[in-house]
């Protein structure tokens, strides 16, 4: 029997291997290899991404690297070029990936995509439906949260950020030539239609483009009772279209709207203070759940702040709203004379 002041023998460490491949994560585990994507980071910060081929060399103003002197090394180490300039080497986390990738339009920011996962509750073995797909940022973070048990249907209507988007999702999963990721499909074409004729059904449904308010309707009839839609909108006018037009909508509940601001801080000795710079607007985020078929939200006891949707607004009336402004078209343009933050419930 072993007492407490007998010396601990430590275990001898367990090898992990590499990443099962049917995860499909994207990410490795144990010595680079050919092919593989690293990342170098210099002292001063600066970044390279480049895909590791035998026989190649890496050229910076401080001389160069061989491929081959990285392949095969665990990643996490320090090189030297020729010119004696010190590199930090890994592999590349998708957070980094993402804003690194080439663009066709604008992605979704790391933080904003983390919002989303886990607010939107994108969960394993989910059916999400995204639209559009742009440059495939928000895809990489959607088919990590689903897993293999789950799908992607991600749809776009321009076909040259489609294929930026499917070079950037092959790339990042290590999606053989030829083939395509399981849990993907990608389909060219406008979500308000293309989602309707596809006929499928979604527990999670994320709009990032200009007008989502335009794909509201495809949206409530694919989700399922219980599901999300979740809006990613850049502008207070949008935001406001959006939310009204939800709550228009009537079967879904009340829209949650927020944003996130990221602040890093310096922490050195003594001098622990915010940093000077911080990651403030990117985007606003919208959630709201679909209600089952015929349900109705319990009406809402809050009444709108005084002149909220008075006469200089011009956008989509809840029913429940007492109208005070001149008739509109439910689906008129959004009003560039709209509520700008000012016109919030109180
Ligand atoms: C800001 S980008 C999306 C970026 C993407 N979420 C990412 O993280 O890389 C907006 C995309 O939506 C597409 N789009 C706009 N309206 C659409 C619609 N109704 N149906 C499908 N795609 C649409 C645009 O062509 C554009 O590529």
């Amino acid at each position: 029997m072993s007492s407490a002041s007998d010396p601990v023998e430590p275990a001898p460490p367990v090898e992990l291997g590499d990443v099962p491949p049917e995860a499909w994560s994207g990410v490795h585990r144990g010595p680079l290899r050919a092919g593989e994507w690293i990342r170098l980071v210099d002292a001063k910060g600066r970044k390279h991404n480049f895909a590791l081929t035998p026989g190649k060399r890496f050229f910076s103003n401080r001389g160069h690297l061989e491929h081959d002197e990285l392949i095969g090394c665990e990643e996490g180490f320090t090189v030297q070029s020729s010119g004696g300039a010190e590199y930090l080497v890994f592999r590349p986390l998708l957070s980094e990936f993402v804003v690194s990738m080439p663009r066709g339009a604008a992605v979704v920011y790391p933080k904003d995509a983390a919002q989303i996962v886990a607010l939107a509750d994108v969960f394993p073995g989910a059916r999400v439906v995204e639209a559009g797909v742009g440059s495939g940022a928000l895809t990489c973070s959607l088919l990590r949260a689903v897993g293999p048990y789950g799908r992607v249907s991600s749809f776009e209507r321009r076909e040259e950020f489609a294929e930026v988007a499917r070079r950037n999702v092959d790339q990042f999963f290590g999606v053989p030539e030829g083939a395509a990721h399981p849990s993907w499909t990608l389909t060219l074409g406008d979500l308000a239609e293309a989602l309707p004729a596809s006929g499928e059904r979604a527990d999670r449904i994320i709009l990032d483009m200009l007008a989502p308010w335009e794909c509201l309707g495809a949206a409530a009839d694919a989700l399922v009772p219980g599901g999300i839609v979740c809006a990613y909108v850049a502008t207070t006018t949008q935001l406001s279209r959006f939310v009204e037009t939800v709550r228009v909508h009537g079967g879904f509940t009340e829209p949650h709207a927020w944003e996130s601001l990221v602040r890093d801080w310096h922490v050195e000795g003594l001098a622990v203070r915010p940093g000077h710079k911080m990651i403030g607007h990117t985007a606003f985020l919208v959630t709201a759940r679909r209600l089952a078929p015929g349900a109705r939200p319990p009406r809402r006891t809050r009444r709108p702040a005084p002149g909220a949707y008075g006469v200089d607004y011009t956008g989509p009336r809840p029913a429940d709203v007492a109208h005070e402004g001149p008739e509109v078209e439910l689906d008129a343009p959004a009003s560039s004379t709209g509520p700008d933050g000012d016109a919030t419930e109180s």
